[in-house]
């Protein structure tokens, strides 16, 4: 999968892609990244990106024309490549709209800085904007490299056989259980007995017991979107009653 990002800042991205999953599927060429840096397209002894805004007021915006340029030199690999804007206006990013990403060929990533982009870009260039949450950051990068992460996660292969991403919080639509490993005691804690028994069955139980348990109190929204089993609706009803 390619992922087109256009910045002013392009050397914020390679110490975050070249560690860890993402740095492996990138060296395996599961996932294709390339930076292109928007000051490149400005006109101009001082390759101005940005200007006052018309009508005044404080802040700076983005101009259209070296994003218009820099977009019209990206390689398209696919008519369908859809141009995303990453601005604090956008949809807000979660696990489904990754996964429907996912299964694109290229994505073209565009970070604002400043008050925002022209608006002529945002209606004729933009066919999709993201936000990574309701906060204002300085720039886009960081909600591309949200993209970037999430996104090539589930790009198949890059999570190898490492584990599969069917049990991480989000993907059944509930959040994930909680982990234990070695030393059995840690600070005079010890790990739930269940946990050491062996017994496969109990443990997933126990597990998705847990699940729901976490779900209801920290993110009881996600509950109401979620399809239970009826074992599930038992599970919540013993979780209700305690
Ligand atoms: N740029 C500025 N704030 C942002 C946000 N919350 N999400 C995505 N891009 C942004």
């Amino acid at each position: 999968m390619r992922f087109d990002i256009l910045t002013l800042f392009p050397e914020l991205f390679p110490p975050f892609y070249n560690e860890s999953i993402l740095g492996r599927a990138v060296k395996k060429g599961l996932v294709d990244i390339r930076l292109t840096n928007i000051r490149s397209f400005a006109h101009g002894r001082h390759n101005v990106t940005d200007d006052r805004p018309y009508g005044g007021g404080d802040g700076m915006v983005m101009k259209p024309g070296p994003i218009f340029r820099a977009l019209n030199s990206i390689e398209r690999l696919n008519e369908k490549t859809p141009v995303i804007l990453l601005t604090p206006q956008g949809r807000t990013f979660d696990q489904s709209i990754a996964w429907e990403l996912s299964e694109r060929e290229q994505l073209i990533l565009v970070c604002g800085r400043y008050e925002g982009v022209d608006e002529r870009i945002r209606t004729g260039c933009i066919d999709m904007e993201l936000s990574i949450g309701d906060y204002v950051l300085s720039g886009g990068e960081l909600g591309a490299m949200v993209l970037l992460d999430a996104i090539s996660r589930l790009v198949p292969g890059v999570l190898g056989g490492e584990r599969s991403n069917k049990e991480d919080s989000f993907e059944g639509g509930l959040l994930e259980y909680p982990h234990y490993t070695r030393p059995n005691i840690f600070d005079g804690e010890g790990v739930p007995e269940v946990l050491l028994s062996g017994d496969h069955e109990k443990i997933r139980k126990w597990r998705r017991v847990e699940s729901l348990k976490r779900t209801l109190e920290r993110r009881p929204d996600l509950l109401k979107k979620v399809r239970l089993t009826d074992e599930d609706k038992v599970f919540l009803k013993e979780i209700k009653r305690d």
